[in-house]
């Protein structure tokens, strides 16, 4: 009887092994190499991207890289030879088998969006060649399965009728937020690449609705405007960056996702911060942050963003897809269409908006008041998801109180 016992006792074991196995979370250090390694490289592609476009302007930025590399994924399947190696090498995924990428980025997002989506953020990625060319119904497929995206000609001949279309689209993609991705269009459009994303915040623990309220936000030394600042006094994750001057702040979110704040010291330009924002400083960042008890000031705002991207991926070395030469192949007839512009738009809402149920940690009021961090100057904000380090959005609020 006794051996019997024991066997049993180690099939539980195992059991309770993998029950274990099957509830443990995905962390960073379970996640397959090769996936770890993707999310490495957008990471790079994003943080380049980010810079190229935050040195270009001085107003309000938002991007949703985890969107756009769908996108521009997408797109890379449908070429070929040196067009191909250009836009690889332009994505930082040179080296890799764009043949396996389709694959590996699908699973990648099942990682990121278990169960296809996450509630609160609605996105779309489309190919629009023009009707001289075609979709083959294998490009199609792929595009659909793989990136959740759409492909389908439109007759530029007719401009009015390609914005409707166009913008019809993205109103269905961004459950209604987006509403003009574009305004007008060259009737000698061969070919366009369409992304949206639209997010709404949820921070967990939330921000108290009641004590929120009017503060200053000091856009630089001569302009100050007027913020609604959300509050909270809670644990939270903080690092100091010697290096560029800045405090790093964690706030975590209810799917998974969290936002890095990131702000300049009073006395560092914001813009000083973004030159050194690379893939490796978010990461290194994020494995400095340690716990600690703050009261926390956190402005709302809404930022609406809309870029045509030719210029800045022709910076980032991707030439050839925009050119006469282009090798895109997969659309049907001899010669292929070439690129002609890459229109994103993102939207995102932060405010005290929350479906979080926890109360977070309790504050003893009696105890002496934790120092207060106030998010009232320029800053850059990063949201990732926590399980792989993908990065989501990047972005930096100048002024609040525009979009
Ligand atoms: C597109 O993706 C499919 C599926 O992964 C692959 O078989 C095909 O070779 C890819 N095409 C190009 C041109 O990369
Ligand atoms: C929000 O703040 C108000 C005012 O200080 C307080 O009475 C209330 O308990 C707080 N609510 C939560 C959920 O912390």
């Amino acid at each position: 009887m006794e051996p019997e016992g024991r066997s049993t006792m180690t099939m539980n074991l195992c059991l309770l092994l993998s029950l274990v196995l099957l509830l443990t979370p995905v962390s960073s250090e379970t996640v397959d190499p090769a996936l770890q390694d993707l999310v490495n490289r957008n990471s790079d592609f994003a943080a380049r991207l980010y810079q190229v476009i935050a040195s270009r302007t001085d107003d309000n930025v938002f991007l949703s890289p985890f969107t756009l590399t769908a996108g521009l994924m997408a797109l890379l399947n449908a070429t070929n030879g040196m067009t191909q190696d250009q836009l690889l090498q332009g994505l930082s995924l040179s080296g890799l088998d764009p043949q396996t990428l389709p694959d590996l980025f699908q699973t990648l997002r099942t990682v990121i969006l278990p169960g296809g989506e996450i509630l609160n953020l609605r996105q779309g990625v489309a190919v629009f060649p023009a009707q001289s060319f075609q979709v083959s119904p294998s490009y199609l497929d792929l595009v659909q399965m793989k990136f959740r995206g759409n492909a389908e000609t439109v007759d530029y001949s007719t401009p009015q009728e390609a914005v409707d279309a166009i913008n019809r689209w993205a109103q269905e993609k961004s459950g209604d937020q987006v509403q003009e991705l574009v305004t007008n269009l060259d009737p000698q459009t061969q070919l366009l690449l369409a992304i949206v994303a639209s997010y709404q915040t949820q921070f967990s623990p939330a921000f108290n609705l009641s004590l929120s309220q009017e503060e200053r936000f000091y856009m630089d030394r001569y302009h100050i405007v007027m913020v609604t600042m959300m509050s909270r006094t809670d644990k939270y994750f903080l690092a100091y960056d010697r290096s560029v001057k800045a405090g790093v702040l964690k706030l975590p979110m209810t799917d998974g996702t969290a936002m890095l704040v990131v702000l300049p010291d009073e006395d560092v330009d914001v813009t000083a911060v973004e030159e050194e924002v690379t893939a490796e400083k978010i990461q290194a960042w994020i494995k400095q942050l340690k716990k600690t008890k703050l009261e926390v000031q956190v402005p709302r705002f809404l930022l609406e963003r809309s870029y045509s991207l030719k210029d800045v991926l022709q910076t980032l070395d991707i030439t050839q897809v925009f050119q006469d030469d282009a090798d895109i192949t997969n659309m049907g007839g001899a010669k292929g269409p070439q690129l002609t512009q890459v229109f994103h738009k993102s939207i995102v809402t932060v405010d005290e908006r929350s479906d979080d149920i926890t109360a977070g940690d309790e504050v003893n009021v009696f105890s002496s008041p934790p120092p207060r961090l106030t998010i009232n100057r320029p800053f850059i904000f990063i949201i990732y998801q926590q399980n792989t380090g993908s990065l989501m959005f990047i972005g930096r609020v100048v002024d609040p109180t525009r979009k």
